[in-house]
């Protein structure tokens, strides 16, 4: 039987498969996920001020993004963040404040640096994904929000089925098919201060969505890192 774990998704794989995908990726993924990285845009300009992208990738997006709003952006894979200083550079993006090789489990950005943090089609992406979002919220100031563009895996029927068969193949391109929406509500659900305020079935297929969470700022995340080192 095939017993491949979420684990399987481990991060020399991720590397390797974006170093290949790294010289056409915007051919293949530009226009096929352009109307959710415009979702997720303008969903990250309704609250601004300081945004972190992880999974920037190619910078696919950065240009898009307002003026005003100041841009950071990470990415595990150099390849692909080569793209994206160079599209910086090209298009003397101002408004980028730094582009870093940076792994989105471990960011080393101080809590609360952020007002919004989004990540287009990279949840599915990463080995560890509730982590992944801890991460997420540790960065995130007060009143902020967490925006993502996910493929979202179905939760029984058919299109399961074939997903759970096609997901060792998906593996080896770089990210996992099966993923469902649960397990965002459960991370939600268990992550003090952090609320789900919206889903949105997204192209191609209605496979995809918008998923915002804010950050209600009922928890502080400094005082747990402070009580974490302290047990520490
Ligand atoms: C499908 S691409 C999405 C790129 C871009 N966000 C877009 O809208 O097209 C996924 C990106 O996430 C990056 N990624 C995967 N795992 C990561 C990790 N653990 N930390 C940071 N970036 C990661 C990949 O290198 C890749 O650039």
């Amino acid at each position: 039987m095939n017993t491949l774990s979420e684990a399987d998704l481990d991060k020399q794989t991720v590397t390797k498969a974006y170093a290949r995908w790294a010289p056409v990726y915007d051919l293949v993924f530009g226009a096929v996920f352009e109307r959710g990285r415009q979702a997720a845009i303008a969903a990250a300009e309704r609250i601004g001020g300081r945004i972190l992208e992880v999974g920037v990738g190619t910078g696919i997006s950065l240009p898009h993004y307002s003026k005003n709003c100041r841009l950071c952006g990470v990415d595990i894979s150099a390849p692909m963040l080569r793209k994206a200083q160079e599209r910086v550079a090209e298009l003397g993006l101002s408004n980028v404040e730094g582009l870093w090789v940076m792994d989105a489990e471990h960011l080393s950005f101080p809590d609360s640096s952020f007002d919004v943090v989004v990540a287009q089609y990279v949840i599915t992406t990463v080995p560890n994904p509730e982590a992944t979002l801890d991460e997420f919220a540790r960065v995130l100031k007060p009143g902020g929000e967490i925006v993502l563009v996910s493929r979202v895996g179905a939760e029984a029927g058919l299109r399961r089925s074939l997903e759970h068969w096609f997901q060792p193949a998906a593996r080896k391109l770089g990210w996992r098919t099966e993923f469902s929406f649960g397990r965002y509500s459960r991370w939600a659900g268990q992550t003090p201060g952090m609320r789900l305020i919206e889903r949105r079935a997204m192209p191609p297929l209605g496979h995809f969505c918008l998923i915002r969470f804010g950050n209600d700022g009922s928890s502080d995340h400094s005082e747990q890192s402070e009580s974490v080192r302290a047990a520490g």
